[in-house]
């Protein structure tokens, strides 16, 4: 595991509160509606990478679905969303590590990325990020991305992102994936500024 990288996330989630961090929601609403708009079974397999503190498993979880992973590459921010759910945290499936080097036993029938695929920005990564995805969909399963658009920041949390546009984005993945549905979205930070995210939803 890249040290440096998994030392800056433990840092964040160490020092900084819920909701000092640019990218922090009170309500996922965005992730939570497009989510709907897939109608899965309760049973399916969901995950959400590079999760934080997101209160997207909460919302999942009173919804009924039951088979929820997590996966964050910061123990810290795994504990602080363990202690967030209380009793429904045994309800999770939690994984710390490098998405990079992901290897779960399971397929998932959604992967839901908000503001993770972005820190990617060498060909090399972008291309494993890819690779570990698309293994760990099962066909027919959904890949929900949500990046800065090309619009949007160039960093995100001091370090530097990728920007993306619909077309850009479905040119890496299209090899795999169909493209079903994509938009782009103004994000309110707890700064009162603004960031604007492309939102994607893909079919493998
Ligand atoms: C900008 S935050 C977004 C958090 C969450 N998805 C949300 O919407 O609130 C990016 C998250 O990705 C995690 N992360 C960054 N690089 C990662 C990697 N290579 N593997 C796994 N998690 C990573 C960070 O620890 C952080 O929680």
């Amino acid at each position: 595991m890249n040290n440096d990288l998994k030392n800056h996330w433990e840092n964040i989630y160490s020092n900084k509160a819920e909701n000092e961090v640019s990218w922090f929601q009170t309500v996922p609403k965005t992730s939570h509606q497009l989510i709907n708009k897939l109608n899965l079974e309760s049973n399916d397999k969901i995950i959400d990478i590079g999760s934080g503190r997101s209160r997207i498993l909460k919302i999942l979880i009173d919804e009924g679905f039951n088979n929820i992973s997590y996966l964050d590459i910061s123990k810290e921010a795994c504990e602080k969303s363990k202690i967030a759910l209380g009793d429904d945290k045994s309800k999770v499936t939690w994984n710390v590590e490098n998405v990079l080097s992901f290897k779960p036993k399971m397929k998932y029938k959604l992967w839901h990325d908000r503001a993770v695929f972005h820190f990617f920005t060498n060909k090399k990564d972008i291309e494993k990020y890819k690779e570990v995805a698309t293994k760990n969909i099962s066909d027919g399963g959904y890949l929900v991305l949500g990046t800065f658009s090309i619009n949007g920041p160039k960093k995100c949390s001091g370090l530097d992102v990728s920007q993306y546009s619909e077309q850009s984005l479905n040119e890496i993945f299209k090899s795999d994936f169909n493209l079903l549905d994509s938009f782009y979205i103004d994000h309110q930070t707890p700064f009162d500024t603004t960031q604007n995210f492309l939102f994607c939803i893909f079919k493998k």
